[in-house]
């Protein structure tokens, strides 16, 4: 490549909009009640850290974050309904080259995703991740508000299993946490939830098929090199 040919195309450095503000807030305000429920309720839940549980509030801490978590989607669903609806819908459904991409992932896993199978607006692990994020949240709440209210009358053993339930499901929730961090570090993704905005050539590199729907001027931004 020549000097010349390097220079005009840092002159034409482009960004993408990937998540607008709202999403943005809610994807927040959704990580912090998050970690928030996972350290108070490892305070109540394991005994080495119950020194921690200091006059219980851990337990009120716990409460707040729970109704913070549960009215997320509600307050997505007045922020940005199509953005909503778009990521509901997109975690559940996958085409051939989604199908084709997890019986690759090990390659993304280990950053090579040139050589993975065209994308959409998010890959077939994102869908995989969101959607067990919607489907474990819904676990955690249903078994927490049966925690919480059904003290007086649900019996031992229904609590217990609602426990099991509580448990079983935040440490799922964790482990795909994990997952999360290590790609959107190893993807160079966290602009997109700061800023908004991803890089071009990162955005061509992992949604191929979503760059190519995109329209040309809305919701690109062009900046000097
Ligand atoms: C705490 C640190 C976290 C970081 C750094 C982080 C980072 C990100 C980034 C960069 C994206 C955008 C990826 C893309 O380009 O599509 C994203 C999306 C998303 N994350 Fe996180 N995340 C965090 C915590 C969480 C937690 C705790 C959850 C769930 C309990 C979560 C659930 C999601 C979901 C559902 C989306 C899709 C958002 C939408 O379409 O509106 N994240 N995250």
């Amino acid at each position: 490549m020549t000097t010349q040919t390097q220079t005009m195309e840092h002159a034409h450095h482009r960004k993408v909009l990937r998540y607008s503000v709202g999403p943005r807030i809610v994807h927040w305000m959704m990580a912090l009640s998050f970690l928030l429920l996972l350290f108070t309720g490892m305070v109540i839940f394991l005994p080495f850290l119950s020194h921690y549980a200091s006059g219980g509030n851990s337990r009120l801490l716990h409460r707040i974050g729970a109704v913070i978590y549960m009215s997320i989607p509600v307050i997505y669903l007045f922020v940005d309904r199509k953005a909503l609806k778009e990521l509901l819908w997109d975690s559940f459904h996958y085409d051939r080259d989604d199908m084709k991409w997890l019986a690759h992932v090990y390659r993304y896993f280990m950053g090579h995703a040139a050589e993975m199978p065209p994308q959409g607006r998010l890959n077939a692990g994102q869908k995989l991740h969101h959607a067990g994020v919607v489907i474990f949240s819904a676990f955690i709440v249903i078994s927490g508000l049966i925690l919480w209210f059904g003290k007086g009358y649900m019996g031992p053993i229904n609590l217990g299993i609602a426990a099991i339930f509580h448990d079983v499901s935040m440490l799922v929730l964790t482990v795909l946490l994990v997952g999360h961090l290590y790609f959107t570090f190893v993807y160079k993704a966290l602009s997109g939830m700061t800023s908004g905005y991803i890089e071009e050539e990162d955005a061509l590199l992992e949604h191929p098929k979503w760059v190519e729907e995109l329209p040309a001027e809305e919701p690109w931004v062009v900046e000097e090199a």
